[in-house]
Formats: C-alpha cells, sequence, structure tokens
C-alpha cells in the first residue's frame, strides 16, 4: 500500500494505523494489488489450501443494519485466515445504551485487531476510526460499500480479463453503491456512466473528486438522467435497490420515482450484445430489476455475492497482517 497522506480522515491520528472507509487514500496499485491477492487467496481455498495468514487475530463486526453476505462473508474470512470474528449487534452492546463512540473505538482496540461496522451515517465510521489504534472497515454506511465494489471489480476483471476501457452503466438510485463504485471506476481506468432520477443524483461532491482521480486513470465518469444514454453499448448493467436500508419510508415515493429505471430485458437491448448484469444484493424482482434479467444467462450476481468473501480475506491481509503475501 502507498503511504497516507498525513492529514487524511483515514488514518488514526494516534496510530497511523490504514483504514478502509472509502476508496480515498488508496491508488488504482494499491486495488489492483488487492484484487491479486484476492485472486491468489480464492485459487489456494479452491484446492483446498491452509492460508492462516490471520492466525491469532480478532476483528470485531458491529452491524447497526442487518446483513447477510458481508456478516457471513466477513466471519467465514477470518475462519479460514486462522483468525476469529465477532458479531456485535449494536442494540446488544453499551454502544446501544449511548456509550461513546470514542470510548467504543479505544475499548475494542485493546481486544481486536481491526474493526469492521455497518452503520448509518458515515460520521459514525470516521469517527470510530479516529479513536481505534486499529484498522477500521466500512462494512456499509448510506454513503459507501467499498467492500461490495472491491468484490465487484474482482467479478469484472474475472469476465472480462481486464477493468481498463470496461463500461459499466448503473441504473437507479445514486446511493451508497453507486458513490462506491463510481470511485472504483475512477481508480481503476474503467469507464462508468451513472442514469438516476434528478432528485436522486450521487453526491456531486464524491463525483466532482472521482473526475480528479478519473483524469488520471483515463476513466470517464458520466451522469444522465436517462437510462438509455447510460446503458447504450455498456459492457455492464448494473442496479441497487431504490429504498436502502434506513429508507423505508421513502419507500412508495421512491417506487414512482424511479419506476422508468427498472432494467429489463428491453433495457438490456441497448447494452452490447454481450453485456452482462449486475445487483449487489438483496434484489427486488419487478422493482429495479424484472425476474427474467436477474434469473437470466447475463446475470452474474452470485459471482458478486461469492467474491465479497475472496475480496475480503485479501483486504483483512492488507489490513491485519501488513507485509504479509500468500505464497
Ligand atoms: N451486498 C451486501 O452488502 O449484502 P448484505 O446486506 O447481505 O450484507
Ligand atoms: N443500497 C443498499 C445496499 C445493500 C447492500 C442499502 O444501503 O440498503
Amino acid at each position: 500500500m502507498t503511504a497516507m497522506p498525513a492529514q487524511s480522515l483515514y488514518t488514526s491520528k494516534a496510530s497511523k494505523v490504514q483504514h478502509w472507509l472509502d476508496f480515498d487514500g488508496y491508488s488504482g496499485g494499491d486495488i489492483r494489488a488487492l484484487l491479486a491477492l484476492a485472486k491468489e487467496l480464492k485459487t489456494a481455498r479452491a484446492k483446498g489450501e491452509q492460508t492462516h495468514l490471520l492466525a491469532g487475530k480478532t476483528l470485531a463486526m458491529i452491524f447497526e443494519k442487518a446483513s447477510t453476505r458481508t456478516r457471513v462473508s466477513f466471519e467465514v474470512g477470518m475462519y479460514e485466515l486462522g483468525g476469529h470474528a465477532l458479531y456485535l449487534g449494536s442494540s446488544a452492546t453499551q454502544l446501544g445504551r449511548g456509550e461513546p463512540l470514542s470510548d467504543t473505538a479505544r475499548v475494542l482496540s485493546r481486544y481486536v485487531h481491526g474493526i469492521m461496522m455497518r452503520t448509518y451515517g458515515h460520521d459514525t465510521l470516521q469517527e470510530i476510526a479516529k479513536f481505534a489504534s486499529v484498522p477500521v472497515i466500512n462494512g456499509l454506511t448510506d454513503t459507501h460499500h467499498p467492500c461490495q465494489a472491491l468484490a465487484d471489480l474482482l467479478t469484472i476483471e474475472e469476465h472480462f480479463g481486464q477493468l481498463r476501457g470496461v463500461t459499466l452503466a448503473y441504473v437507479g438510485d445514486g446511493n451508497n453503491i453507486a458513490h462506491s463504485l463510481i470511485q472504483a471506476c475512477a481508480l481503476t481506468g474503467m469507464h462508468i456512466r451513472v442514469a438516476t432520477p434528478v432528485a436522486y443524483a450521487p453526491d456531486p461532491v464524491i463525483v466532482s473528486v472521482a473526475q480528479q482521480w478519473a483524469a488520471a486513470s483515463g476513466s470517464q465518469i458520466v451522469m444522465t438522467n436517462d437510462p438509455v444514454v447510460a446503458v447504450t453499448g455498456a459492457d455492464i448493467v448494473y442496479t441497487d435497490v431504490w429504498a436502502s436500508m434506513g429508507q423505508e419510508e421513502e419507500a412508495d415515493a421512491r417506487q414512482s420515482a424511479f419506476t422508468s429505471y427498472q432494467v429489463t430485458e428491453t433495457l438490456l437491448q441497448s447494452a452490447h450484445h454481450d453485456a452482462l448484469f449486475m445487483h449487489d444484493l438483496p434484489a427486488h424482482r419487478g422493482e429495479e430489476v424484472s425476474a427474467e434479467v436477474i434469473d437470466g444467462a447475463r446475470s452474474i450476481v452470485f459471482d458478486q455475492a461469492e467474491n465479497r468473501l475472496h475480496a475480503q480475506k485479501a483486504l483483512l491481509v492488507r489490513l491485519l497482517a501488513p507485509g504479509t503475501t500468500a505464497s
């Protein structure tokens, strides 16, 4: 990994430990190295080889929202690396009774070698990272889901043989998944076109910073309100739920706003003839995607889900045992 900038929000001032809160502070080379390690670990697992690179290490996993993939892939990943993972549902900890984030971060840092957290505001995660003296990993916030995007990059590289120059069309809500995909594409030279309703566009600050990264990597980033403009000629069509966790009360309004953004076979006809369909899951068939698309031959959603395990194992090794190599 490259050295973190001295003023980075993502580096604890106390310890200079490296966190994974979003893609900021990481280079395209860092991401390529993580993907290479992920592939190495995936191959070793397929051969039944043990890779106990985190023997004796423990990860605390704080969940303030529901999860299937993130919880299971981190817990299994730590086990397969010879370590241990602790599930901490926030309502069952003193966090749920008002213990400060700063105290929680400092206490957990005395017990464990890494903290993974799924929460609402990104500032909550930043506060944990500010006070933790061990690496903090974003397991999803309202604005970022970098673990998902890392697994998606691995999946795309497996299917296309490369990242640079591959065009991804994201159709739907300008949410955490959209933000992390924009950042991931900008760093790796992928092109991304994002189609959202006007009121649900991605955060312009995130887009603007990503545009600067894109200028260095050769990536092209396009924002539009027209799904057909985004999808035309694309190699990948990606969507996510219209109402994310924490937005349940907006579900009806969002249903109306996003009706013309459903990924259907008709929309896919505008994409490249070999285009693939991606979704981070969980999915709502008949809302953001038709059942025939997500359950059809172009869909690689379960490859994405599987790759959460391999990508996160690489991330855990890099953060919890920096300097370690698998082979
Ligand atoms: N894609 C994803 O993060 O899934 P979970 O919510 O099940 O963890
Ligand atoms: N945008 C979704 C992603 C779930 C993995 C959410 O935040 O609920």
